[in-house]
This record gives structure tokens, sequence and C-alpha cells, in this order.
């Protein structure tokens, strides 16, 4: 028994070789695996490697350099914002379709695929829906509509285009909130309660039959202390595998991978072990939006190599870890960074008291980092038998 199952991973093992190894051979010069980009290298596990794609940028004619490595780098692009409700309709019943409309174009024409992000979160609404829930112009009842609404008008718009929704986003408080007990925390189970979870689902269901619905969070990439009142990571896969058990059609779990230098963080079999779990539920997982900050201290600004230097290779350390775990995990499907150069990064803006910066694989004049190296030799020296082409579940009806 034992020995039959090693033949069989032996005959997968040399068959995967042998069509890793079939490289293109461009006219007589040796392959380089270096020179390939991460999207590139990322299709070889059918692993698809994405960014965040911040729309001024892309469209910022005097910077012709972001345009470029968002198309040739990355086999998928996110809109950082362009995809949430208060871009896309910010006039109640007049929705501005262009920069997401435009992005999903793009993709297209550079052959990307498109993580759609994202249908209900608790941030960046429009002040039309918070008010009139606040001033009590909007009932309950209303507000449930308005989401099925949203959901089933946008979702349809993009139906055959986007390949993996980001259908909840946050939905789970952490242990530093009030009340310290997890919880469904925000706007929306505030004034609907948790069962818009199962409806949110459902509804995005309805309306494309074939994209791959996902929950989104952040600080789950590993398990605590396995009780779910204060590890978070519990807590959503308890949530998971009660939404599946109701038959609720969830394909996926986005751990988003916001780290940060200061922090201990997790090895890489900690990691694996959190997405062997969650698929172990029945549904496909992916890091959706990785970036490793670090805090800016007086030393860093006035660019003392002695104090960037430590932050760059922890930085670089922590892309590693969670690309390692995820070529090892044949369900994670993506590897998407939340921006790819210092340059267009949101971890300024948000976090600065103390200020960091120093999150993504590019510095802020687009020279790949030690991060960008990093995940690259992951994606170059992976291989079966313990990395094998990934599984793509059927989206669950
Ligand atoms: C951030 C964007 O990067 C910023 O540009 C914007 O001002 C705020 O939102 N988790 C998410 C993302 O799911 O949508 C957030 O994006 C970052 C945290």
């Amino acid at each position: 028994m034992k020995l039959r199952r090693w033949v069989s991973i032996a005959t997968v093992a040399v068959a995967t070789v042998a069509v890793l190894n079939t490289v293109p051979a461009t006219a007589g010069k040796p392959y380089d695996p270096t020179k390939q980009t991460l999207g590139a290298l990322g299709l070889r596990h059918g692993l698809q490697i994405g960014t965040a794609v911040d729309m001024a940028a892309l469209n910022n004619t005097g910077n012709p350099q972001y345009r470029r490595i968002t198309a040739a780098e990355f086999a998928s692009v996110t809109a950082e914002n362009a995809m949430k409700w208060e871009s896309l309709e910010p006039t109640r019943g007049k929705y501005n379709w262009g920069p997401a409309d435009q992005l999903v174009d793009f993709a297209k024409r550079n052959k990307q695929s498109v993580r759609g992000h994202v249908l209900v979160w608790h941030n960046q609404l429009p002040t039309w829906l918070t008010d009139g829930v606040a001033n009590g112009s909007i009932s309950k009842q209303e507000l449930r509509e308005l989401l099925r609404k949203h959901i089933t008008t946008v979702v349809s718009r993009y139906k055959g285009k986007v390949w993996q929704w980001d259908v909840v986003n946050e939905a789970v408080s952490d242990p530093w909130d009030n009340p310290p007990t997890l919880h469904y925390k925000g706007f929306w189970a505030q004034h609907l309660g948790p069962g818009y979870l199962a409806d949110a689902f459902r509804w995005a269901r309805a309306a494309d039959p074939k994209a791959l619905l996902f929950y989104n969070d952040y600080n789950i990439e590993a398990f605590g202390s396995g009780n779910p009142a204060d590890d978070k990571t519990q807590f959503v896969y308890d949530m998971v595998r009660g939404l599946r058990a109701q038959g609720v059609p969830i394909d996926g779990v986005g751990s988003q991978g916001h780290l940060g230098t200061q922090y201990g963080n997790y090895n890489t079999f900690q990691v694996i072990e959190a997405l062997e779990k969650f698929t172990a539920l029945g549904v496909a997982t992916a890091f959706t939006e990785v970036d490793v900050r670090s805090q800016l201290t007086d030393g860093v600004q006035a660019g003392n190599s002695e104090e960037i230097n430590p932050r760059l290779q922890a930085s670089a350390a922590n892309f590693s870890v969670l690309m390692k775990a995820c070529l090892a995990v044949r369900s994670c499907l993506s590897y998407t960074v939340w921006g790819f150069s210092d340059r267009h990064s949101w971890v300024p803006g948000w976090f600065d008291d103390p200020p960091e910066g120093l999150a993504t694989i590019y510095d802020e004049n687009y020279q790949a980092k030690l991060a960008y190296h990093e995940i690259k030799s992951d994606l170059i020296l992976a291989g079966p038998p313990y990395v094998l082409p990934r599984i793509t579940p059927k989206p669950h009806r």
C-alpha cells in the first residue's frame, strides 16, 4: 500500500518535471529563469502572481514605468479602489463604471485574470448609503435590498470576466477591538446581523455561476490558540465551515497577508498548516494583499543603511514565507501584492503613528528590492514532489 502510493507520487513527479522542464529555448540563448517575470514563473505551477492596481498611476502618462510593469510582470490584477462601492456608485443610482471597466479591459489585453475586490465591506461605502442608514431614511429592509441589488449589478456586469470575487471582506473583529471577544463587526453585521454573509454569497452566485467566491480577511495567516474567542483564524475557519455546512456557495478564503517586520510573524510550516486546514473544508485559498511594512525610524528616513538593511531583509523573508507556503499547498491559487512599488503603496498614508513604509517589492524608483528577488527564487526553485500544479475547485452551487 505504502509502496503503491510512492510509485504514484513518483509517476506524477516525473510527468510534472517533464512538463516544467520543457522551457522555451529562445533562438540559441540558454533559458535564464531570472529573466522571466514573476507572472510567467508562477504560471509554471499554475499559480497566478498578481498586483493591486492604482488607476491614477496606471493612467499617468508621465509615468510609463508603472503601466509597463503592471502589464508585463503580473498574471493577475485587482482594482485597489475602483471596484469599491463608493467608487462605483458615488451618487445613488448613478454608477461610474469607467475606471473599473478600464482595468478589466487592460487585463484582457494583457491576458491577465481579474480578482474582483470588493462587494461587501464596511469601509469605503458611499456616504448616501451610510448617511441614509444613520438618519433613518434607509430602513434595514431597504438596506438589505440595496445590498442585493449592488451585488447583482456589479457581478452581472463582469460575469465571465472576473476569476475570483472578494464577496465579503473583513467581517471579523480583532482581539484589540472592543469587546475583545471576537465577533462579527462593522456596518453590515450591525444593521443586518451576520446572516448577510450567507446572503451575499448566494446573491453573487446567482449573478455569476462560474466566478470563484472568496471570503477575504487580514491576520488569518496562521492559527493561534485555537479558541475562536481570541484566535481570528479559528473564528474564520469555524465561520467557513458553518457556511459550507449550510450549503452557502463559498469557494475560497483569501488571506490578505499584510505583515510588518516589527512583529514576530510566522514560519512557513505554520502558514502551510493554516492553508491546508482551510483546504480541508473544500475551499481554495489565496494570498490577496501581500505587503510587509516597516517602521520608518529617523535613521531610516535619513538613509542610514544600518537601519534600512535589516528591514529590507526581514521584509523579503516574510514575502518569501507566504510565497513558499502558497507554493506548497495546491489549493493556493494566487499570490497578489497590494501594490508593487513603494511609490504607490497605501502604507505610508495609513500607518503614520509611527510612520511606516518600505512595504512592497520595488522601491520608489521601480528598482526590484530583495523581496522581489527572493520570491522569484522561490518560484524558480520550486518543483515536484513538494510543489505540484494547482487544483482549482469547481464553483459551489
Ligand atoms: C486600501 C487602499 O490601498 C487605499 O488606497 C484606500 O485608501 C484604502 O483601502 N484591506 C483591503 C483593501 O481589503 O481594500 C485596503 O485597500 C487595504 C486593507
